[in-house]
């Protein structure tokens, strides 16, 4: 008995060993990633960019599992933004093509997994099949409990903030708020990401130093974590680095000897 209590013991510290100096404790409850850089990737094997968002969906997968495994609260990925739509149509048409795709591949193991899916964006923008398959993939997980992964699809940052501006204003004109009550706690609510938490760690592949129109408003207070390393090659290890450098922060909302935050 005393031999199979020290081998479950063992075990367990086989398990930590795996996520080496993350403090468990206090893992990031909202992690957002810019995905980029699957044309550098597919461009440095000689192959053309479609290749390079097939492994980066490969890439998705595989963190997706990490973050449910880590506990991970909710996962906010950009998978296209309302600027994408500047690339040539096949591009576009090979992106959403990739999305209908995944959720007919994934779909099974996300709910098997306890996801909850949800998307962010200018749906009713989207071709009717694309829209069609994000219905059923949110349906489907929508009593999932475990991990909410958000799907950033035709968002803009900017887009959102002008759509909550228009509700606002429909709102008040229908009585329903004042002026006064437009507070960054109503504004909030009527922001896609309704009910969410900032994200506490915004990860971004590809080495580019800037937003690109992501989470404008939610970001005010994210920690940002930028590496050279391409989308399709981020692995288990890049994501725990990215955790065990932002456990080190000091978070201070503007405040002062605020201590360690999350
Ligand atoms: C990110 O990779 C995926 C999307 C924007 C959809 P890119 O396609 O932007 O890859 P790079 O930046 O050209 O390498
Ligand atoms: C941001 O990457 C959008 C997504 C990852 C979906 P981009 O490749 O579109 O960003 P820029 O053009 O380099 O700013
Ligand atoms: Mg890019």
């Amino acid at each position: 008995m005393g031999v199979l209590l020290i081998m479950v013991v063992k075990g367990n510290a086989v398990d930590k060993l795996d996520y080496n100096g993350i403090d468990c404790a206090r893992i990031p409850e909202h992690i957002a990633i810019i995905m980029d850089g699957n044309g550098r990737w597919a461009r440095k094997r000689h192959r053309p960019r479609p290749y390079g968002h097939r492994a980066g969906m490969e890439a998705l997968r595989r963190i997706i599992e990490v973050c449910a495994d880590l506990g991970v609260r909710i996962l906010t990925v950009y998978a296209f933004s309302t600027e994408n739509w500047k690339r040539p149509s096949e591009e576009v048409n090979f992106l959403m093509n990739l999305l209908v795709e995944y959720v007919n591949r994934e779909l099974g193991a996300l709910q098997d997994k306890n996801v909850r899916i949800r998307v962010l964006g200018m749906v009713e923008q989207l071709e009717p099949r694309i829209q069609q398959e994000i219905k059923r993939a949110t349906r489907v997980t929508a009593e999932n409990t475990g991990l909410v992964l958000n799907i950033a699809l035709n968002y803009g940052g900017r887009a959102e903030i002008i759509e909550a501006a228009r509700r606002a204003a429909t709102l008040v004109s229908q009585g329903e708020l004042t002026v006064d009550g437009i507070d960054e706690g109503t504004f909030s609510r009527l922001l896609f990401t309704e009910g969410l938490p900032d994200p506490d760690l915004l990860i971004r592949t590809a080495g580019e130093m800037r937003v690109s129109n992501f989470l404008l408003w939610q970001i005010a207070y994210t920690e940002l974590w930028v590496t050279e390393v391409l989308w399709p090659d981020f692995s288990k290890d890049d994501l725990i680095r990215a955790i065990i450098d932002y456990q080190k922060r000091e978070r201070r909302f503007g405040a002062i000897d605020v201590g360690k935050g999350r």
